[in-house]
């Protein structure tokens, strides 16, 4: 569409979590940090959490590419599954064979062979279930038997929850508390702060072969961190549009004028924009009615001090 308008060799904001544009930011880092060091521990239940499209599913990638060659991951992009559905899903992952009508029973020996088996070869097997605030509730239960199987030194399966927020209502729920006591090591995922918003952009152009200096000016990134609230996932649709809206008129920077098309397009971004205009517009009456108190409060003192001073003359 716009790669060749703008120099570029891909795509620089597609909506799919591509790892190779990840971008190491602060809270990533220590998110990154934080899991590889509870893995390492023997942690059994790990949980990240964070609004939609703050990145949550690229950590989850990024982490899976990142572990060494000891750990054997098995991800599950939608855990909206059964008991079953649950262990046949694992076993999937893990390789196992097993026959259509295969009882859950049977089912679960053949995984807890398998899981010590990669034991013995010195592997470690982790399992990442992302959207996990849809997980029935009974199927988080079933998970928690699942972890408890273990050696005398170590868990045979480790465990990392990724969901949104509603996954901490989810796991408030009394009937899973032995499950909830057990989540040892928690982060969460925040949205960009305006300078790392900044760099995030820069870095995605750059990956995606930009090479042209900045291609947004300062007032269209303004807008598009208000707009966006520092959400990874709404910046890269409004900064996707904004290049369409430029492309579209023949322009080759990204001003106000394209950002507040894109914002006007998408329906997330244009709540927050009204929201803070609605924000500004408050702050900028209640400012006016302060300024008009302190005036008509200045006349007042001017004319009462006028007053006084008028009668000492007399
Ligand atoms: N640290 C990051 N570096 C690069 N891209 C990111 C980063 N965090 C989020 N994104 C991008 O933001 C978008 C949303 O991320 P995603 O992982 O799908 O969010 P979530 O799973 O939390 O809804 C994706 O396009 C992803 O590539
Ligand atoms: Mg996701």
């Amino acid at each position: 569409m716009y790669l060749q308008h703008f120099q570029l060799k891909e795509m620089p904001f597609s909506i799919t979590p591509d790892t190779a544009f990840f971008m190491n930011r602060g809270g990533y880092r220590d998110a990154l940090n934080v899991l590889k060091v509870a893995l390492d521990m023997g942690e059994g239940f790990l949980k990240v959490t964070g609004e939609v499209g703050t990145g949550k599913t690229l950590l989850c990638r990024s982490l899976i590419n990142n572990l060494s060659d000891e750990y054997v991951t098995a991800y599950v992009p939608n855990p909206y599954l059964t008991p079953e559905g649950l262990f046949l899903t694992i076993a999937d992952e893990l390789g196992i064979r097993y026959t259509p009508n295969i009882r859950q029973h049977a089912l679960l020996k053949r995984i807890t062979w398998t899981l010590l088996k990669m034991r013995k070869e010195g592997k470690r097997v982790v399992l990442c279930l992302d959207e996990a605030q849809a997980i029935p509730i009974q199927t988080l239960e079933t998970l928690r038997l699942l972890t408890n199987l273990e050696t005398d030194k170590r868990k045979l399966i480790q465990v990392i929850l990724f969901g949104q927020p509603e996954l901490d209502e989810l796991l408030s729920e009394p009937s899973i508390r032995q499950l909830r006591q057990r989540i040892t090591f928690a982060y969460k995922l925040s949205p960009l702060n305006r300078e790392s918003m900044k760099r995030y952009i820069d870095h995605r152009l750059s990956v995606a072969g930009y090479m042209d200096g900045d291609l947004f000016d300062e007032e269209a990134l303004e807008l598009l961190y208000v707009a966006s609230q520092g959400i990874p996932r709404l910046v890269n649709i409004l900064a996707h549009k904004a290049m369409i809206v430029a492309y579209g008129i023949g322009d080759l920077m990204i001003t106000r004028k394209h950002m507040r098309v894109s914002i006007e397009d998408t329906e997330d971004a244009r709540r927050w924009h009204e929201k803070s205009v609605r924000k500004r517009d408050r702050i900028l009456r209640w400012a006016y009615g302060a300024f008009g108190t302190l005036a008509i409060a200045g006349v007042i003192a001017f004319a009462t001090n006028s007053a006084d001073v008028m009668a000492l003359i007399k």
